[in-house]
């Protein structure tokens, strides 16, 4: 099988298709061969040498996929050879063919592509889990969502149309603001020309917002604390300020780490507010509520509620340029990676 493989740590160029001995599925476990692999910020973290979960270099990455199963193990009698899936996989995803077990597969509805299916795991589960299971999002909430126009945020945007009266603030690029407006955002705000904490302010008041996901990270937590309602709850789920260019800076890194703000739970306490964290990678064997959810995403999508954007398709052999799409911040939604060749019916 071919892969695309972080060669080592580095810039765009580290990455290269390489050969790797085809697997064979073990007892539980169902062979895909794929059609599509979704990229994630994660993996460009992993190529820079920022992302610690990540297997050392030479490693392929990736948490999702979908293809069609060409092989079963012993054991499996929930799926055939030739079932659509998409799946997800801790690491090892950006391939052409790779074994998952099959508790991790889910039949993908007829109507699906394969390149939705390849944008829907990490995005949805990471927006479906803060937004259903901790953050719970009520009638009525405000909610603060930043890199709102990306993968998540986009994912986010659309599972909060499902909610009644929600006021949603998504900080994005200007150019990105019909973007999220489409996807039923009530504020965008350009995050580049405007304070986001003071136009949240402006329109809210001193009250502040239900829930604030943030993805920054550093001194952006400690922004978002403070622009907590009582009952309010920040969402930490990454640490994207670490990120500017294509090779890691060791002293950004510490300068954010520097600016992470200490809570205590007295403060916690006296403020009624909450601080959740959430790593999706942690919770990939969390099977049974994985399977709750993932069904009650896919449910959303065939009643033609969610529908992922796919803003590129781009074969494994450029995968330099699907690197370069999400550094440099062109990105609307979802890149997906294309095995070159791969059949996409
Ligand atoms: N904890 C978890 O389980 C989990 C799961 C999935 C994702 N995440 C995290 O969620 C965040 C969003 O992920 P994603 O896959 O949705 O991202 P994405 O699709 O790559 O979104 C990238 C967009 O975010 C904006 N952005 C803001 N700050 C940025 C920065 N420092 N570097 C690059 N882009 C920046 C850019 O748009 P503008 O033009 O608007 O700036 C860019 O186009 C990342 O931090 C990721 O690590 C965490």
């Amino acid at each position: 099988m071919r892969a695309i493989t972080i060669t080592r740590h580095g810039g765009r160029d580290v990455l290269a298709v390489l050969e790797h001995p085809d697997p064979s599925p073990a007892p539980g476990e169902v062979r895909v061969r794929v059609a599509a692999a979704g990229l994630n910020f994660a993996e460009i973290s992993a190529r820079q040498g920022l992302y610690p979960d990540a297997p050392k270099p030479p490693c392929v990455v990736g948490y999702e996929v979908s293809g069609t199963i060409d092989a079963v193990g012993s054991g499996v009698t929930d799926f055939q050879i030739g079932d659509r899936v998409l799946a997800l996989t801790r690491f090892g995803g950006h391939c052409d063919l790779l074994c998952v077990p099959s508790v991790s597969a889910f039949r993908m509805p007829e109507a699906m592509s394969f390149a939705e299916a390849a944008a829907i795991p990490v995005n949805y589960l990471t927006a479906h889990h803060m937004l259903f299971h901790i953050g719970t999002v009520h009638p009525g909430s405000s909610v603060l969502v930043h890199m709102a126009a990306g993968g998540v945020g986009t994912a986010v945007l659309q599972l909060l149309a499902t909610v009644p009266d929600v006021v949603s603030f998504g900080t994005a690029s200007a150019g990105k603001h019909a973007h999220l407006r489409a996807q039923g955002c009530t504020h965008p705000i350009d995050y580049r020309t405007k304070d986001y904490v003071a136009e949240v302010r402006r329109i809210v008041g001193d009250r502040g917002v239900d829930i604030v996901l943030d993805p920054l990270g550093g001194k952006d937590w400690r922004r978002s604390w403070d622009l907590l309602s009582p009952t309010g709850r920040t969402v930490a789920f990454g640490l994207s300020n670490v990120i500017d260019g294509q090779k890691r800076s060791l002293w950004r890194v510490i300068g954010q780490l520097i600016k992470t703000p200490r809570f205590t739970p007295l403060a916690a306490m006296d403020l009624n507010r909450s601080l959740q964290g959430v790593n999706m990678g942690h919770l990939w064997d969390e099977v049974d509520m994985l399977h709750g959810q993932m069904t009650a995403i896919i449910a959303l999508y065939d009643k033609g509620v969610i529908k992922p954007h796919v803003h590129a398709q781009i074969p494994f052999s450029d995968a330099a340029e699907a690197h370069r799409l999400l550094e440099d911040r062109e990105n609307l939604g979802k890149v997906v990676l294309i095995p070159d060749g791969a059949a996409q019916t």
